[in-house]
């Protein structure tokens, strides 16, 4: 998620816009800038890496001016370069643009520009709209910024200045936060309150498709056809940490509730309805390659190598290939049998744990094609692999992976449904599945809605000592996960297992003190669980169940019941999962342990 900061008024631009970029470092970025207009023309100083890079370009020559724009870029469309990184300049040079977002016809009005003459020096969605207001531009900026939004799709939060009027700062949203912040005498515009809050409490929050014009004298709202529009000022009682984490206590709650909209964004431009298929480019494979392959390893650690099992159900259930599962740590030390027919897909969140990189460096001596599903964009394994698909979940900064998770499983969807519909799978299977996909986000908000029922439930199991997860299919993965979230937040000793493995050594654990986590949602193997279920209440075990809505048996067997919408039997992880990284946080906290740097551990494991 990128940062935006903006700052009309009497005092040096610059320093406020840098003060206010690091209290944004904490949503992660990978490069920064600033504009700003010193009264002969327009500055602009950007720099790829941290702040500290830009700090030292701006020693010696920090721009003067009271009027300027700030920017720290998380990429998603082009590497973590200087040339990539905000603001960037229209044709002129005069007009600066900061943007958070994507402009998913980025490439037609590109092309419509550079017919027209217009040479773009970067990769980025950002300097085609700075080269469209410019474009645009008759003696108005918040004129040509209107207009050129008016032909924009996607989302965008952006602010935008122009030499040719040194006192006027314009911004614009849509689908990416953005506020004003009025100051005393002074005007602030913001992606979010921290990068404000020690200049001003009182803000105005647009809303998307509204604008908002600041000069000396003041500002004026309005939408994209002129229309003026009165906005309240609200206060902002919280304090800055708090506001960092957008009003959630920790940034595992915070990124637990924004998977509705990660998992949008991770399906956003794939999904191609009426071929039943979809459309990932980065894998970089044409389909005749595709169909050379006979076997897949997915390799990963931790967290990603239990999505990694949910893939491996997915492309053997509907495109027909052997898929192997590998602890990355083992298969850079075994002797794998890899040659140019596997293809072998790396998943990470960071796209840095050393174990996986050094999976994948080893398949591709081997000959291998490799993929990489990975959130951090120019990470190192994003760079290494031969293709891939990135979540754009946004910067997960909890230590336990939640949303990335979810958007891992969607990622390995959409490349099941590109490889099942090259082999067996038909079109009106590939369309149930894109009507499946496309229904969650508004599923896992409907779990979401319901928190208040997990927390509820977790008051009742905090002081357990042990606990165990089962799951079956699909859904076994699922129950390795919850274990995970459990032990590695709150401390308690949890394991996964199959659900059918009971019988076979862990029943002899089940006392009165064991929670037992069904995953138990109504798919193939409903009939099985519930036997399972009743060998555990058999024992005096205390049942505890995740089910489908409207399971009236499994309300019947089990203590407590979370119940979950239905889906396709392949997307319930997406779903089952949710209310188990509820439970481990709630059950985290009231156990008073640091719920987003838990004991031990790193968020991202860069060492062997
Ligand atoms: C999961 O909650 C942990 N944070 C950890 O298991 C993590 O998934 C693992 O270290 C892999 O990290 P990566 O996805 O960045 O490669």
């Amino acid at each position: 998620m990128c940062g935006i900061v903006g700052y009309v008024g009497p005092r040096q631009a610059a320093a406020l816009l840098m003060e206010g970029l690091k209290r944004l470092e904490y949503r992660g970025y990978d490069s920064s800038g600033i504009a700003v207009l010193n009264g002969q023309g327009l500055v602009v100083v950007k720099q790829s890496g941290k702040l500290s890079a830009l700090e030292q370009q701006l020693t010696g020559r920090t721009p003067t001016g009271t009027v300027g724009i700030g920017h720290t870029r998380w990429a998603t469309h082009g590497p973590p370069t200087t040339t990539n990184a905000h603001p960037h300049t229209d044709q002129s040079g005069k007009i600066a643009v900061i943007h958070n977002g994507i402009v998913e016809n980025a490439s037609a009005i590109r092309r419509v520009l550079e017919q027209r003459g217009h040479v773009m020096v970067s990769d980025t969605d950002t300097e085609v709209l700075a080269h469209l207001i410019g474009e645009c531009y008759r003696g108005s900026l918040e004129e040509a910024v209107a207009e050129a939004l008016r032909e924009v799709d996607g989302a965008y939060g952006i602010a935008v200045i122009s030499e040719d009027e040194p006192d006027v700062l314009v911004a614009a949203r849509k689908g990416s936060p953005l506020l004003l912040g009025v100051g005393e005498g002074e005007l602030f515009v913001a992606s979010d309150a921290s990068a404000i809050l020690a200049h001003t409490r009182s803000v105005v929050y647009l809303d998307d498709g509204e604008m908002v014009v600041l000069t000396r004298s003041g500002y004026h709202v309005r939408d994209l056809a002129a229309t003026r529009i009165e906005k309240p000022i609200n206060q902002i009682e919280w304090d800055l940490a708090t506001v960092e984490r957008g009003g959630y206590a920790h940034f595992m709650l915070k990124e637990i509730f924004e998977q509705p909209d990660t998992v949008r964004d991770t399906l956003r431009g794939h999904l191609l309805e009426d071929e039943g298929s979809s459309r990932v480019s980065g894998l970089n494979l044409a389909d005749d390659e595709i169909k050379q392959f006979n076997r897949i390893v997915i390799t990963a650690c931790g967290t990603s190598w239990h999505s990694a099992l949910i893939g491996e159900y997915m492309l053997e259930e509907l495109a027909r290939i052997p898929v192997d599962v590998e602890y990355a740590s083992e298969f850079r030390y075994r002797n794998p049998v890899v040659d140019e027919r596997t293809l072998v897909i790396g998943i990470s969140q960071s796209g840095e744990t050393a174990d996986t990189l050094a999976a994948i460096r080893e398949a591709k001596r081997r000959g291998a094609r490799t993929l990489g599903v990975v959130n951090v964009v120019g990470s190192t394994i994003a760079r290494e692999v031969d293709g891939g698909i990135y979540l754009h979940a946004g910067p997960e900064v909890g230590v336990a992976s939640t949303k990335a998770f979810t958007s891992q499983v969607i990622a390995l969807a959409l490349i099941t449904l590109r490889f099942g519909r090259l082999r067996n799978l038909s079109i009106l299977q590939g369309r149930q599945i894109i009507q499946a996909l496309k229904a969650l986000p508004e599923q896992i908000q409907d779990i979401l809605d319901r928190a208040h029922q997990v927390e509820a439930l977790a008051e009742r199991y905090w002081r357990s000592n042990n606990a165990l997860y089962l799951g079956r299919g699909v859904n076994f993965p699922v129950a390795l996960e919850g274990a995970l979230k459990l032990k590695e937040i709150s401390y308690i000793h949890a394991e996964g297992y199959p659900a059918a493995e009971m019988k076979h050594g862990p029943i002899a654990l089940i006392d009165e003190n064991m929670p037992v986590m069904f995953i138990a949602p109504k798919d193939a193997v409903h009939g099985k669980i519930v036997s399972n279920m009743e060998e555990v209440r058999a024992r005096g075990g205390q049942v505890i169940a995740i089910a489908s809505d409207g399971d009236d048996l499994i309300n019947r067997l089990a203590a407590s019941t979370f119940t979950i919408p239905e889906t396709l039997d392949l997307l319930t992880p997406i779903l089952t999962i949710i209310p188990l990284q509820l439970f481990s946080y709630y059950v985290a906290v009231r156990r008073g342990c640091n719920v987003d740097q838990p004991r031990n551990l790193a968020k991202s494991v860069t060492v062997e």
